[in-house]
């Protein structure tokens, strides 16, 4: 689950195509539609795709790259498709008194991946976030949306160690009943 890149099956790239063609229609093709275009397009497939892309930039006749320069200026737009699980290193005042970038670090190397990226396998995406409010647990990682406190690097192995028996105890269970 260490690499970067997303060997996405053509399947899927037609399937983003289409899905971002049917919500196009929906929409003048002012340059004004973008960014509603973009969002209602990642709302529906999760992230925003080089197909998708090129798709929107051809309907509203602008470079792709000036699609491509504002998915990436917003903060709220994604690139890489949303892994299982979702993984946000919190980086308020607190936490990065406490070594939230330590966190950081430790969560980048064990899952080979930087901060808006998905591992290969989809199984996590990571990310970074100001205070979420627990400062009093700091280093926090949210992780499911569940803020995890006293996050640092020996905590994230143990994070990690449950999702990895979690996994077995599924793969054990569907085994079993097939
Ligand atoms: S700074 Fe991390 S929870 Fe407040």
């Amino acid at each position: 689950m260490t690499q970067k890149k997303h060997d996405t099956p053509s399947e899927e790239q037609e399937q983003n195509k289409q899905g971002t063609k049917r919500i196009l229609n929906g929409f003048s093709r002012k340059r004004l539609s973008l960014i509603p275009i973009l969002q209602k397009v990642q709302g529906k497939l999760g992230y925003l795709p080089r197909e998708a892309m090129a798709e929107i930039a051809e309907y509203l006749n602008i470079p792709a790259i000036d699609v491509y320069g504002v998915v990436t200026f917003y903060n709220q737009f994604r690139l890489n498709p949303p892994g299982k699980h979702s993984i946000k290193v919190c980086l308020g005042t607190a936490c990065h008194m406490k070594g939230g970038y330590i966190t950081l670090d430790a969560w980048k190397r064990r899952l080979g991946i930087n901060p808006r990226e998905t591992t290969a396998d989809r199984e996590f995406d990571l990310d970074t976030v100001a205070c979420v409010g627990c400062c009093t647990m700091a280093p926090v990682t949210v992780v499911d949306d569940k803020p995890e406190g006293g996050a640092e690097p020996t905590r994230v192995d143990g994070i990690l160690l449950a999702f990895e028996q979690e996994r077995e105890a599924e793969v054990k269970e569907k085994s079993e009943n097939s």
